[in-house]
């Protein structure tokens, strides 16, 4: 059975419980959007102590991080800046819209299907809000495309994952791989002067979201290793080896389809890391782009607890490659 993106987010949601968080109705001034920012990037544990990754401490509090660090911002309340057609030109160009819509669409849908299976209560509603925000950041999107009138491909219908936890690796890591270069393609957006600042920081609070989407899916992985049976956790290694041999797959697949095909429901998810000459006229090196990814990387998840894990693998892959590209 095929149902719609935004009723099977509802099933999911009443079968767990989850109450969306509590929205201010005014539209906030200035200062408290500063103090909202401030908040859902700093956050440290009031827990003297280790926070001993698997344990029942590091659960409450990555749970308590996720909830504590919410930002209260409302799409709808978002004020569109008008563009120049020379800005307007480049946002339509952009080659993501359709991709970015389908993919937060489809994010909180895997994301809300699995939360739903946890037997953990905590960690079932931590995951929920990630699902929720996947939905706003859908919203956001949606409100961008209508305000300056993006043509784009009729959503898919979205089915209903079959492998839930297959689904909810795949896209956890691949938010994992896009968020880090989307770190750094940000911070080249917000230098080239290519766009208006006010539409980039529109952007801000998303960017800073994902940050704490892989917080939370790196804190989740090691707390769920550490609580599996040695024969389990062989299992799912294997599990995370075949995800992300996946990935490179359907990663290559598409750089390969890419720009044969100009179907605009086939836009590239590759985007993040091809795409510094699209939101810069300033041509960048790999060297140059890499290293600012690491740089806005660390920036990011800095205001964070030390104790926390943070997503490794792509920052570990990139310094290995500058490494050998200097020799
Ligand atoms: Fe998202
Ligand atoms: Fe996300």
């Amino acid at each position: 059975m095929t149902i719609s993106g935004d009723s099977y987010f509802a099933i999911e949601a009443s079968l767990t419980g989850f109450k969306p968080p509590e929205m201010p109705v005014e539209v906030p001034t200035a200062e408290a959007l500063a103090e909202h920012d401030r908040i859902s990037r700093c956050w440290t544990s009031t827990h003297a102590g280790d926070l001993c990754v698997g344990s029942e401490i590091h659960k409450r509090e990555v749970c308590r991080m996720f909830r504590e660090t919410f930002n209260p911002y409302r799409p709808a309340v978002i004020d569109w800046p008008n563009l120049s057609s020379e800005e307007l030109q480049r946002l339509t160009s952009l080659p993501i819209w359709n991709i970015a819509v389908q993919t937060e669409g489809k994010a909180r849908l895997n994301f809300a299907a699995y939360a739903s299976t946890l037997p953990d209560r905590e960690i079932g509603e931590a995951l929920m809000l990630n699902a929720w925000e996947e939905n706003r950041h859908k919203d956001v999107l949606s409100n961008l495309v209508k305000t300056y009138q993006i043509p784009l491909a009729e959503e898919p219908a979205y089915e209903p994952p079959r492998d839930l936890e297959w689904t909810y690796l795949v896209t956890g890591y691949s938010e994992c791989v896009d968020s880090f270069f989307a770190f750094g393609l940000f911070e080249v957006a917000r230098r080239s002067g290519f766009f208006p600042m006010k539409l980039v920081e529109t952007f801000e609070p998303v960017i800073q979201e994902e940050c704490r989407h892989i917080l939370l899916f790196a804190n989740w992985l090691a707390w769920h290793r550490a609580n599996l049976k040695w024969w389990r956790r062989a299992q799912f290694e294997l599990r995370v080896v075949a995800v992300w041999i996946f990935i490179a797959w359907e990663r290559m697949g598409l750089a390969r389809g890419f720009g044969k095909d100009q179907n605009p429901s086939r836009q590239d998810s590759n985007f993040t890391l091809k795409s510094a000459g699209s939101v810069s006229p300033v041509e960048f090196h790999f060297r140059e782009l890499m290293t600012l990814c690491l740089r806005e990387n660390d920036r990011r998840f800095a205001g964070y607890d030390i104790r926390l894990v943070r997503p490794t693998t792509m920052p570990t892959i990139i310094r290995f490659a500058l490494a050998l590209s200097k020799l």
